[in-house]
């Protein structure tokens, strides 16, 4: 069997990076843009200073902002209609994860109209040409939506959200600028950052992973166990660091590797958690992420003994198990940091056997270094009800 690895052509990094976007548009002759981003993202200026950088490049855009979080069926098929109007030749999508995954969609669908009820978009879609060309530029540190190869969709109607994997959808360039993502509040720095930390875990300890990704997985963990805190720091004091930096080049790492090989468990319930309660993707990822592993160590014990060390845990004298432990130990003590909540208040005794079914339904689970049966998964749900 030969493995993968699908990335980005391009890609910046850096504070002031977005001064690259006009280059790379005009020097591959496209005229005009359709900026995909959300509704905030528009109303506090962010999406601006990218599309302060085309004005001043004379380079005419369209903006669709009609996003929400956990992006539904609607927000792209609105978007295919909106780029449709506009008559644009490109993609500069500005946002978190949402926007990004939209952006994905219009893309795909715009080169491949026969996939235009998204639905059949779930899992690996056989789509025959490659999405717009697109650039996609983060605001928060956690998807990496920028340089994978899935988008996840919400399907209102049905009550899930489903995750479409497509070599075809992959960004050509990301553009990652930390200065995108300067006005996170604390809250979201947070989620946003235990994310990335939950691609690189499961990314880590999942059932495809090999050499190439688990280089990438572990530096990524050691990056965020160094500047998670910093990041949320700097976000509350409103001061500029190497926390913020550091966490923008993480979850980068991160998407080079999770997108590559897939994730498990967590993610797979995660999804499921947000498609019925709109619980915000990172917050799901982190309160999952100890019970995740900790369910997963009799399967991967050892890998988990090596998280322990990247997140700095001094693990002289441990047994393999005992490090094991110390790095579930560790999580949970980042996540207090960051103030991420133990308790899904949202769920139910009445929804947890559609929950069980949704979450074992998901592309993610199969991934997963250990079998879970429908007990397991429920029991794991349980254990983050109030
Ligand atoms: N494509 C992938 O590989 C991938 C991976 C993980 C998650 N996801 C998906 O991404 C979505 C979550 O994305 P997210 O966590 O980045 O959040 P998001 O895109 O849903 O944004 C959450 C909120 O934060 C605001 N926001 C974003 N950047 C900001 C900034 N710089 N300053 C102030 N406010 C800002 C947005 O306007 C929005 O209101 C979920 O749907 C999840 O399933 C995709
Ligand atoms: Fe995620």
């Amino acid at each position: 069997m030969s493995n993968r690895i699908v990335l980005n052509t391009i890609s910046y990094h850096g504070a002031g990076a977005i001064a690259e976007i006009p280059g790379e548009i005009t020097r591959r002759g496209y005229k005009k843009v359709f900026v995909c981003t959300d509704a905030d993202l528009v109303k506090f200026g962010v999406a601006a200073k990218v599309t302060d950088k085309l004005d001043e490049a004379g380079i005419a855009y369209a903006v669709y902002s009609d996003i929400k979080p956990n992006p539904t069926i609607k927000n792209v098929q609105d978007g295919v209609d909106a780029f449709k109007a506009a008559e644009a030749d490109c993609i500069v999508t500005i946002g978190g994860g949402s926007a990004m995954d939209t952006a994905k969609g219009i893309g795909i669908i715009i080169n491949n109209p026969e996939f235009a009820d998204v639905r059949s978009l779930e899992g690996v879609a056989p789509t025959k040409n490659h999405a717009v060309f697109t650039i996609a530029v983060p605001t928060t540190a956690g998807t990496a939506a920028e340089v994978t190869i899935n988008y996840v969709i919400t399907d209102v109607e049905k009550v899930r959200k489903f995750v479409c994997v497509d070599t075809n959808d992959a960004p050509e360039v990301a553009v990652i600028d930390p200065e995108m993502m300067a006005s996170m509040p604390a809250g979201l720095t947070a989620s946003t950052g235990m994310d990335a930390l939950t691609h690189a875990i499961e990314g880590y300890t999942t059932l495809g992973a090999w050499e190439m990704t688990d280089m990438l997985h572990i530096k990524a963990i050691e990056l965020i166990g160094k500047s998670l805190r910093d990041a949320v720091a700097e976000a509350k004091s409103g001061e500029p660091g190497s926390g913020r930096e550091g966490m923008a080049l993480a979850q980068y790492i991160a998407g080079m590797g999770f997108s590559n090989v897939g994730l498990g468990i967590d993610h797979a319930m995660a999804h499921t958690l947000s498609a019925h309660y709109d619980t915000p993707h990172g917050v799901a990822c982190a309160m999952l992420l100890p019970i995740a592993m900790e369910y997963n160590k009799p399967a991967v014990t050892q890998r988990l003994a090596d998280i322990a060390v990247a997140l700095g845990v001094d693990t002289t004298g441990m047994s393999t198990d005992e490090a094991a432990d110390a790095a579930i130990a560790a999580v949970k003590q980042l996540s207090a940091d960051v103030n991420i909540p133990t308790v899904c208040e949202a769920i139910v005794e009445e929804d947890l056997d559609v929950l069980v079914k949704d979450a074992m339904a998901d592309a993610c689970f199969p991934g997963n270094p250990r079998e879970a049966t429908a007990d397991d998964v429920k029991a794991l749900f349980r254990k983050i009800m109030k």
